[in-house]
């Protein structure tokens, strides 16, 4: 049986996969920042799907501490990096400490969960992170989320190669019509709507298949994936 972590899995598209993993009986170990949600999250899961779901906490925001939030997990299959908060921040009005905040998460946050397992890496691990539409299409308030979801990309390039053979890929969707930040804002909805040539928004089920190829086809490797629809 498979070993997949999911870093940032109590609630949209990371818990979704989650979900969808334990269905088909993989072992999972899910994360949040706090052990308290993080532990009714993977209990729920456990419930729905009558798999093996395991919570950790671990915040990517607090990179020297994530070695030690990681130390329980033996032997890993399949490792997902999906956690973020997104801030809203332009060069008219710079917030220093929430791009910090979010630079960290996904750039080094991220890395440190990579260093941290590469030895636990089984020889046909794969590994998935999450960046977004916003490192080509920035909107108002992008500016940090632009950059880091940006450097996803060269993240993809340089672990690609250094954690050969195990396979790195990146996906990187648009906004998803019932994440838990889209599902009632009806005025993201609409413009992202008809930015689509398809003129139909991902659902967080679209956008775990795609996770689904790009984790287990054994030949998907140094892939960024945009799974949008189509942006004119
Ligand atoms: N939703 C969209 O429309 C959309 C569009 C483009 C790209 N994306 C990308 O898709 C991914 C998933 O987005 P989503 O909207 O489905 O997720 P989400 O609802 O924003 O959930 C984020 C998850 O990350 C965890 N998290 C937040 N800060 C964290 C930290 N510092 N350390 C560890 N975990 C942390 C949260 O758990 P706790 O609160 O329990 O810690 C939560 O489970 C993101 O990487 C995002 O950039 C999403």
């Amino acid at each position: 049986m498979s070993t997949v972590l999911i870093v940032g899995a109590t609630q949209g598209t990371g818990r979704a996969l989650a979900a969808e993993y334990a269905r088909r009986g993989a072992d999972v170990v899910i994360t949040g920042r706090t052990q308290e949600r993080v532990a009714e999250v993977a209990e729920e899961l456990a419930g729905e799907s009558g798999g093996t779901v395991r919570g950790l906490a671990l915040d990517l925001s607090r990179p020297a501490e994530i070695a030690a939030a990681l130390e329980s997990v033996r032997t890993v299959d399949r490792v997902v990096l999906v956690g973020m908060v997104r801030d809203m921040n332009t060069t008219r009005a710079y917030d220093v400490v929430t791009a910090t905040t979010l630079a960290t998460t996904k750039i080094v946050g991220y890395t440190t969960v990579v260093a941290s397992l590469r030895e636990r890496m089984s020889a046909d691990a794969s590994v998935l992170l999450f960046g977004g539409m916003a490192k080509d299409i920035p909107y108002p308030g992008s500016t940090t989320l632009t950059a880091v979801n940006a450097a996803v990309q060269g993240l993809v390039r340089t672990l690609s190669v250094e954690l050969a053979p195990v396979r790195v890929n990146s996906l990187h969707p648009w906004a998803i019509v019932d994440s838990p930040v889209v599902v009632d804002n009806e005025q993201l909805q609409d413009m992202a709507q008809k930015m689509t040539l398809t003129g139909r928004l991902a659902t967080m089920a679209d956008i775990v298949d795609g996770c689904l190829f790009l984790l287990e086809n054994p030949i998907a490797n140094g892939i960024d994936l945009t799974l949008n629809g189509g942006i004119a």
